[in-house]
């Protein structure tokens, strides 16, 4: 089981485990196509039963430590808004994976640069990963920013790796190392 300290806050967003209550709103925030279209693995049209599906999932994978994903909550709204995870936890390499998304309504407020900000503290800190990794479509310039501002590199690109509604795209691969993440005080200071 992925323990979590008793709050994981910042001055925009807490992150939180999710519950069962919160299958709607996730399901309102993600059913976009906005949202969605650079998120290889969530279903277009989404379809609502599968909001609960996923909560469960989560729930079972950090049970296991195998993946841990939490809700991002605005301060002042008590509700879930969006998503963000460390997948892929493995243990040998001290590696994890980074993936996130945002209700349309909550862009450009800077609610998933702070989140970024809590969860790779939580990962270096808590977790002692040694390095995250994040990929992104190469047309996602907004997420393609957040990781940099966070410290990330890119360290590569897949020429049409990933086919979304019929077109192929490129992905862009990005990693952050402890090493790197410990050395710039900017970074781990939420
Ligand atoms: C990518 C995504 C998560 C960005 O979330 P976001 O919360 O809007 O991101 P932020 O607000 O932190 O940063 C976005 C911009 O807002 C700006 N911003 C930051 N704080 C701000 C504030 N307080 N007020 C206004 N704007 C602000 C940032 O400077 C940034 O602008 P820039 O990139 O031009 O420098 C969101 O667009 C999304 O969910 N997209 C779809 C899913 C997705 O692509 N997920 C990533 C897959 S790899």
């Amino acid at each position: 089981m992925l323990k979590l300290p008793l709050k994981i806050e910042g001055l925009l967003v807490r992150l939180r485990p999710l519950k069962t209550s919160d299958a709607e709103d996730i399901y309102k925030n993600v059913k976009d196509k906005i949202v969605s279209q650079y998120l290889s693995q969530v279903p277009y049209p989404y379809p609502k039963h599968l909001a609960l599906k996923y909560i469960k999932t989560t729930q079972r994978n950090r049970r296991l430590s195998r993946s841990l994903t939490l809700g991002i909550v605005p301060c002042g709204i008590n509700r879930v808004v969006g998503l963000i995870s460390l997948m892929n936890i493995n243990k040998q390499n001290q590696e994890a994976f980074l993936g996130y998304w945002l209700g349309y309504k909550y862009w450009n407020q800077g609610y998933m640069s702070e989140a970024v900000n809590l969860m790779l503290n939580f990962g270096f800190v808590n977790l002692k990963l040694h390095r995250v990794s994040a990929n992104t479509f190469e047309e996602n310039k907004i997420s393609q920013r957040i990781l940099k501002r966070a410290g990330f590199k890119i360290e590569g690109k897949a020429i049409n790796k990933i086919c979304r509604f019929n077109k192929w795209h490129s992905e862009i691969q990005f990693g952050l190392l402890d090493s790197d993440y410990f050395k710039n005080e900017k970074y781990y200071r939420v």
